[in-house]
């Protein structure tokens, strides 16, 4: 019931608040940085520290529920969404910023239930902004509403974020870097195309309205659902590239404050395909 998703949506809340205080710490401190899968894939001690501590507190507070967090399924554990309530979390979203000292990462958490993402947290303590949302009750930032822009129904009166990822195979950037030319060309002459860095982030700028859409192939569940929840609730919407309904496991993501624009960026788009989480 709605009791119960205010007592999750807290408990993220002041564990991202905690996680934070964390991130925030090792900001500007020397710094380990391992890799992943890819030599453009950073990993820090912070990383796997805050997804423990964020872990940990909902496994004291709610011990029933499951869990999906980035450096876990790094560490060998399955991506598997059940009906359970999952909370999924990636524990430093823009670790390559983490790295670089750009101020520009957060703490992202979602609960997902029946599948349903319910909950949203998204956390940049550097700048201290708190985005959050509970599904239908509207989407927040530092606790006042926010709402996602209506303005741009055509790509070109938009500013559109997207990213580059990590993984550098050729036929994948070739496809990254079609797309990208092709929504700054004629017809489309999108205004403006901004990476930053960070997906959960990217998406709570569409939620607030400072970005018409942001889009991106070879994303994870970890990086968007939270945004998924705080998109919807500001008024937005995300869907998949070919503009069906998103799968947060497919890898891909559109999402605009307007259906319309949302369409015509899916339009636009050729798909990049990428193996499910
Ligand atoms: C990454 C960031 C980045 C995006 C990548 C993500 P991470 O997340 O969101 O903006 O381009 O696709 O993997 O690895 O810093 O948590």
């Amino acid at each position: 019931g709605k009791d119960d998703l205010d007592l999750y949506h807290q408990e993220a809340i002041n564990i991202a608040k905690i996680a934070g205080k964390l991130v925030r710490d090792a900001f500007y401190a020397e710094k380990n940085i391992d890799t992943k899968d890819h030599k453009t894939d950073l990993v820090t001690e912070t990383d796997q520290e805050t997804e423990r501590i964020i872990k940990n507190h909902f496994k004291e507070k709610f011990p029933p529920h499951s869990f999906i967090g980035e450096e876990s399924v790094a560490g060998g554990e399955k991506c598997n969404l059940t009906d359970n309530p999952t909370w999924i979390i990636d524990p430093i979203d823009g670790t390559t910023n983490f790295v670089h000292k750009f101020p520009f990462s957060c703490i992202s958490i979602a609960l997902a239930i029946n599948k349903e993402l319910v909950v949203g947290v998204v956390y940049n303590p550097t700048l201290d902004e708190m985005f959050s949302a509970i599904a239908g009750c509207g989407a927040k930032c530092n606790g006042k509403p926010i709402k996602a822009s209506k303005n741009a129904t055509e790509i070109s009166q938009a500013l559109l974020i997207t990213e580059i990822g990590a993984s550098r195979e050729q036929d994948r950037i070739n496809g990254i870097m079609d797309n990208l030319q092709k929504l700054v060309l004629e017809p489309y002459l999108a205004r403006g195309v901004r990476a930053l860095g960070s997906a959960a982030l990217n998406m709570c700028f569409v939620a607030a309205g400072r970005a018409d859409a942001y889009y991106e192939f070879g994303i994870h569940c970890w990086d968007v659902a939270a945004g998924i929840v705080i998109v919807k609730e500001a008024g937005g919407i995300s869907l998949g590239a070919a503009g069906d309904p998103v799968d947060i496991m497919a890898r891909e993501i559109v999402c605009a404050g307007s259906e319309v624009l949302c369409k015509k960026i899916c339009s636009a788009l050729t798909s990049i395909p990428h193996v499910r989480d």
